[in-house]
């Protein structure tokens, strides 16, 4: 499969060396971008950077679109422009598929940065899912971690929330419990990043042998005991409500976002 990135930022990146890391080499891959430090970059990197004007005499399986929400409808409507019989996927935040110029062969995406590492999350939506262009792109991310297929176009704000902001959610959450780690003074040489990592990956474990976060708990918590308190003040903070409205702050943000274009 050849692919084509237009923007090679920071989730073109992730998404590259995902790709990579499964086995796809620079022959399978090239970019168009414009910003000269990523161009540079590029260079490092050993990818191939092609023109946009380009684009049609490359016959590439899948155009992936990785700009800013800005940037998206006047890109597309260049790649077209060049490529008129081109697939895209576009990863860019909140546009729904209407408002691009050629909805039926745009297919709308929404992966995360653990990409790199295959542990990626990427939610996808087009109206013809039986297409080769959206089977193709079930092919692509899941080189990259697991593809989940939305029903719905609408359902893209929440999992945006969820899976794409709401991984920095959590980045947040782990943020208090290191800083608080931080403040214990420890007699060894430990590097705490290393040990840190080793907490942060067992939950991954955890819940991979018991995916019931009840019996997780339980299996820590006695009643009367230091979890048992801890637990009720995050209760009485009201812990749900707090993730809630954070997930409905950025599902909303993502609906501005797709009436703002
Ligand atoms: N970051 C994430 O975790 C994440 C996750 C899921 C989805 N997304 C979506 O992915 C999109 C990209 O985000 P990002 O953080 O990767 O952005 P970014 O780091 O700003 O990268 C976008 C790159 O594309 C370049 N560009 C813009 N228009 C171009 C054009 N017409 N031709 C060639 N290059 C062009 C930009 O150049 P300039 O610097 O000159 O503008 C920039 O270098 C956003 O729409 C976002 O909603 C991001």
């Amino acid at each position: 499969m050849n692919i084509c990135f237009v923007g090679f930022g920071n989730i073109a990146q992730a998404i590259i060396e995902g790709l990579f890391k499964s086995g796809m080499t620079t022959e399978n891959i090239a970019c168009i971008e414009r910003n000269q430090q990523k161009i540079e970059l590029l260079k490092e990197k050993n990818l191939r950077m092609i023109q946009l004007e380009n684009l049609a005499s490359e016959n590439f399986d899948l155009i992936l679109l990785a700009v800013k929400p800005k940037d998206a409808l006047r890109t597309e409507k260049d790649i077209f422009d060049s490529a008129p019989e081109s697939i895209l996927i576009t990863v860019v935040a909140g546009i729904a598929l209407n408002k691009y110029s050629r909805p039926g062969s745009v297919i709308r995406s929404m992966p995360n940065t653990a990409c790199a590492f295959g542990k990626g999350i990427t939610g996808l939506y087009a109206d013809d899912q039986k297409s080769h262009g959206f089977k193709n792109a079930i092919k692509l991310f899941s080189r990259t971690g697991h593809v989940l297929a939305l029903e719905n176009e609408g359902e893209m704000h929440r999992f945006t929330s969820i899976i794409g902001s709401g991984q920095a959610f959590l980045f947040q959450v782990l943020k208090v419990y290191l800083l608080e780690l931080e403040k214990i003074s420890f007699n060894d040489g430990n590097n705490l990043n290393d040990v840190f990592n080793h907490f942060v990956s067992s939950l991954g474990d955890s819940f991979a042998e018991e995916p019931d976060f009840e019996n997780l708990i339980n299996r820590i918590k006695s009643p009367g005991g230091t979890t048992q308190a801890g637990l009720e003040s995050l209760e009485n903070s009201e812990l749900d409500k707090i993730f809630r409205e954070a997930f409905e702050a950025a599902k909303n943000r993502s609906i501005e976002i797709s009436n703002e274009q």
